[in-house]
């Protein structure tokens, strides 16, 4: 399967995900600002990878670190992780990792010095690696369990391997409904103005030969309208303490429509993707990204010289809008903010 994220000790290699389909090349990361830089660019992308990325970039400020005098090496890390985890607002996991990384690399420092940071900071940063692909693939098992017999699933943006360490949250439950026979269709929403579905969801779909229609956003309501969509499946960036989920531009759309077509509507997410620091979703901060990218098209411009844009790269789906979120430990199923803390317990403090 197709690995986004690839350590290397002196160098993290990225899959640039702006190249695809066109072209499978991958991007050189030598040290931490390099790695925020990708993230930013969007040469990784999708909550889990970026907080893998993250993860990994800590590591590298381990290193620079461990070759300074330990109260500048502990300010070094600090800077660097809050340099890395500004890197995108939005999907939690970043911060999360980021967090988890600096604190192993600190007690490290603080317990066996300089030459211990940098072992732990990596063991750490694998970890976060390692338990991704684990998680994702126990919500593709829960996920799929939701998947009726010839399912028509829709999905949005790319929740797939190429967003996390491996497998996916969203596609894990279609890889895994697709692996038990019961999925006649894949929908990707192309997914304006970046083309994540269109791009990314339709090719690693491809790739393990899972049958993918790709759909302008837009055609999504008529499609359900016509009885065309069973079931809709994505992923999430942040979920509050109350279920609302943050996740990529037109998931609300999409959430609206499937509650006025009766169809089920589920999202898949991690733990690491749970932020019960926050309340609601209106206290997520949401990324707005450059106006070019709605104004052009490929290098092309698609609107008059002069015009403006609005360009918010997620928006918010109230929980009430949810049939269930498919996590690691379980569906948490409506009432939603109820049923939270009873699937999440204590697996998961504060990110
Ligand atoms: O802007 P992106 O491509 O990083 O947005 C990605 C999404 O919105 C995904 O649905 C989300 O991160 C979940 S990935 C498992």
């Amino acid at each position: 399967m197709v690995q986004a994220v690839i350590w290397q000790r002196d160098r993290l290699l990225l899959l640039d995900q702006r190249a695809l389909p066109e072209r499978i090349e991958y991007v050189q990361c030598g040290n931490f600002r390099e790695i925020a830089r990708a993230i930013k660019d969007m040469v990784v992308r999708g909550a889990p990878a970026i907080g893998i990325a993250g993860g990994y970039a800590v590591a590298m400020a381990a290193a620079e670190a461990s070759q300074m005098p330990p109260s500048l090496a502990r300010e070094h890390l600090g800077k660097a992780a809050e340099e890395i985890a500004s890197a995108r607002p939005t999907a939690v996991n970043l911060a999360w990792a980021v967090n988890r990384v600096l604190k192993a690399a600190t007690l490290a420092l603080e317990s066996e010095g300089p030459q211990g940071v940098i072992a732990a900071a990596e063991r750490e940063a694998y970890e976060v690696e390692r338990e991704d692909i684990e998680v994702n693939r126990a919500i593709g098992e829960r996920g799929a369990s939701l998947v009726p017999e010839g399912a028509r699933i829709l999905t949005h943006c790319n929740a797939g391997a190429l967003a996390t360490g491996g497998y996916g949250t969203a596609l894990g439950v279609v890889r895994r409904a697709w692996e038990q026979g019961k999925v006649s269709m894949v929908y990707a929403d192309e997914t304006r103005p970046y083309l994540q579905g269109a791009r990314l969801t339709a090719w690693e779909l491809l790739q393990d030969g899972i049958k993918v229609t790709v759909l302008v956003d837009s055609a999504a309501g008529y499609l359900m309208a016509k009885g065309g969509v069973d079931l809709v499946v994505v992923g999430a960036d942040r979920v509050a303490r109350n279920g609302d989920v943050a996740n990529k531009i037109g998931t609300y759309t999409l959430a609206c429509l499937a509650k006025l077509h009766s169809i089920p509507f589920y999202v898949a997410a991690p733990l690491s993707t749970f932020d019960m620091s926050i309340e609601s979703g209106s206290d997520i901060p949401i990324e707005e990204r450059a106006e070019s990218e709605v104004l052009s098209f490929f290098g092309r411009p698609v609107a008059p010289e002069g015009a403006r844009a609005f360009n918010p790269s997620f928006d918010i789906t109230p929980a009430s809008l949810i049939s269930g979120i498919i996590t690691e430990k379980g569906v948490i199923l409506p009432d939603i903010a109820e049923n939270l803390p009873k699937v999440i317990g204590s697996a998961k403090e504060g990110a």
